[in-house]
């Protein structure tokens, strides 16, 4: 079947669709009923998601298949861990978790650098029935500390450092603070001591990471209904606060089943490569999961895209692995481009395995993904989701054998999708013409069900602007042969390096300076990683000189040390006044193409032309 059968198979029969897809993976209990409203996806069935990923393949006599192939050029290691490896040790992990107390729905927050022992911690929460919520490594402790308190988690799972190239980041320092910032702090702190950073335990509450596995206990998997919770991924929105992006255990791993084999065209066996970090959404998705349900060898690299040693990183990690699909952010190109223009490294290793290359996170640009396919002489895929849906909802279907791009755009529709582009009143807009990006409801198997600890936060963010519609936040139009091109968010989350970053947590740092009276954060383009943030802010009267003279220091500083170093934030703007809706609201999108240079309508009022001048003379007089 080509898509247009299948995307018009799921428009004539969705429940059935989804219940044939519900085949393909490894049930306690296979689902007699598709969806019922108030309920979600498959209420009757019964699974776990430890076993779909591990248990089952074993069972099968592929227990010998590697799982996981860790490689990391920051520390100089690699480790092939097979299923029947892997499943032992979580197995292990597990019942180290029971012990401390994680049972059936309990909460293990992980925050981890790139290692195996991330996808253990995982994989272990997830046999015990219980909830996960991994922390992407790079936020700082205070991001952390608004995590553990909107999760209370009965444990964390952490290590004694991170390595970025050229440098460790003591991992311990950065949790204590958040413990001691955080109004539940869990009891126990397990801690994988790395070799590069060894620390003193605190007594009565930590736990050694390696001590649980030595213990060598077992742990059966845990039935769960279908619509229990697997994990729960904190995102940015618009304020400071993360959003906690629920997912169910059932519905997404058939999605993610049905991706792997008619999205990224993975055979079972093959190695698939999603460069990426399990603190994203791609992490959960398509490092751990979606390959380990699809019985592939995932690879999980330590290391970054240039610098670890050089622009060949990844065409190495290819090559020595026999990855058959991989999948990147555009900007990882975007360096590798910047480096190696005339793609000289491609040319040092055997490529041949590779079939696919997909692209996804932020826009990809015509240029880098130009760059890609002829460099690699492979079909390169944009395709576009976002950590609420959980698994892409645009795309072109090399599994299908269809590889069709529209350049610029993100794809079409994946079935169990039904897109539209509507105006500001609700009304669908003809193709070709820009508009809000909406998804039809109810949202297919494996998007989130809800938001953490927050009843109705859900309606009211995402399903109450269009009524019977999921709002994206993003914008964009639909062509007359249904490629949707996606230009950009309607809110103000930035997209930085293809880490989807709030300019609200940015903001509450720089907001907290004794010298500052007021501030806007907004996403400035930049070339390498699509955004960066910006400042732009108003001291109050009486600031000193000296405080202004390192105001911009000091607010990089604190920004680095409470939200981390990925914010990238480097430059602040003093202004007199900013740019204010008639309410009081900051004109952010005027603020945007200022600094872009790009063209906007100027808003009506005086004191808003005069703010607008300010801030151009903030911008053009910055060094
Ligand atoms: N832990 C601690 N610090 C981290 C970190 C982590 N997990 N990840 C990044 N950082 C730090 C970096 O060390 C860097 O610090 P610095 O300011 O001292 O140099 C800062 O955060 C910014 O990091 P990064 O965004 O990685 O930028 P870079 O300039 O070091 O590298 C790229 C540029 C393009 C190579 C890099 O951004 C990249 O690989 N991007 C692809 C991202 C990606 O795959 N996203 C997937 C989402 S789907
Ligand atoms: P995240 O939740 O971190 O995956 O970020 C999701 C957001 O990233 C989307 O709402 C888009 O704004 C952006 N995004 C992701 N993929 C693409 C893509 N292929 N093209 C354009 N924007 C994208």
């Amino acid at each position: 079947m080509n898509y247009s059968d299948v995307f018009g198979a799921w428009e004539a029969h969705p429940e059935q669709f989804w219940l044939d897809a519900a085949g393909d993976i490894a049930w306690f209990e296979a689902p007699k009923t598709a969806y019922e409203a108030g309920k979600g996806w498959f209420p009757d069935g019964k699974v776990n998601a430890c076993y779909a990923a591990l248990d089952t393949h074993v069972e099968a006599g592929h227990g010998g298949q590697v799982a996981i192939c860790y490689d990391s050029p920051v520390t100089g290691t690699k480790r092939q861990v097979t299923y029947d490896e892997l499943l032992k040790e979580v197995s292990a992990f597990a019942s180290g978790l029971r012990h401390l107390g994680v049972g059936q729905g309990g909460r293990v927050l992980i925050y981890m650098p790139m290692i195996p022992e991330a996808v253990v911690a995982m994989l272990a929460t997830a046999r015990l029935g219980a909830v996960h919520s991994v922390v992407f490594g790079g936020f700082a402790a205070r991001e952390l500390a608004k995590r553990i308190d909107d999760f209370a988690p009965d444990v964390i799972v952490t290590a004694t450092c991170g390595i970025e190239p050229g440098r460790k980041i003591p991992y311990m320092p950065l949790v204590n603070e958040a413990l001691a910032m955080s109004v539940h702090p869990p009891h126990h702190v397990v801690i994988k001591q790395r070799p590069e950073q060894q620390v003193e335990f605190e007594e009565g509450r930590d736990v050694d990471f390696d001590g649980i596995l030595e213990a060598g206990g077992t742990e059966p998997c845990c039935p769960c209904a279908s619509t229990d919770p697997l994990y729960v991924l904190y995102t940015s929105g618009t304020t400071g606060t993360p959003k906690g992006v629920v997912r169910d255990i059932g519905s997404y791993l058939v999605a993610l089943k049905w991706s792997m084999t008619n999205i990224y065209s993975a055979q079972p066996g093959e190695a698939y490569w999603a460069a990426s970090d399990i603190g994203w959404v791609v992490g959960h998705s398509y490092i751990v999961y979606g390959p380990l349900v699809n019985r592939n060898s995932t690879v999980l690299y330590e290391g970054k895209p240039v610098g670890t040693p050089d622009a060949g990183a990844m065409w190495r990690i290819i090559s020595e692995y026999n990855v058959s699909v991989a999948f990147t952010a555009p900007t990882a190109i975007r360096a590798i481009k910047r480096e190696d223009p005339q793609a000289t490294h491609v040319s040092k290793y055997d490529l041949g395995c590779l079939r696919f290359l997909f692209l996804a996170g932020e826009r990809a640009d015509p240029d880098t993904v130009e760059w890609a396919r002829t460099s690699l002489g492979v079909p390169v895929i944009d395709h576009w989701w976002q950590t609420e849906l959980g698994w892409p909802a645009l795309s072109a279907f090399p599994g299908l054998g269809d590889t069709l791009v529209h350049i610029g755009a993100a794809g079409r529709p994946v079935p169990g999708f039904a897109f539209d582009i509507l105006d500001e009143d609700g009304h669908p807009v003809p193709r070709g013409q820009n508009g809000a990006i909406v998804i039809k409801c109810p949202l297919p198997p494996g998007a989130m069900t809800g938001l953490w600890n927050a009843p109705g936060r859900f309606e009211d963010q995402y399903l109450s602007t269009y009524a019977g519609y999921y709002l994206t936040g993003d914008a964009g139009y639909m062509d007359e042969d249904g490629f949707v091109f996606v230009m950009g968010r309607t809110d103000d989350v930035m997209n930085v390096a293809g880490h989807r970053l709030s300019t609200g947590s940015i903001e509450e740092v720089i907001a907290a300076h004794p010298a500052v009276a007021e501030c806007a954060v907004v996403g400035a383009a930049d070339e390498l990683k699509g955004q960066v943030p910006v400042a732009f802010v108003v001291l109050k009267a009486g600031a000193t000189e000296a405080t202004i003279a390192n105001l911009e220091q000091d607010l990089i500083a604190s920004v680095r040390h409470e939200v981390g170093a990925v914010a990238s934030f480097r430059r602040v703007y003093q202004t007199a006044v900013l740019p204010k809706t008639r309410s009081g609201k900051i004109l952010r999108k005027t603020i945007r193409s200022l600094i872009d240079g790009q063209p906007f309508d100027t808003p009506a009022t005086i004191d808003n032309v005069d703010a607008i001048e300010a801030v151009r003379v903030a911008i053009s007089d910055h060094t």
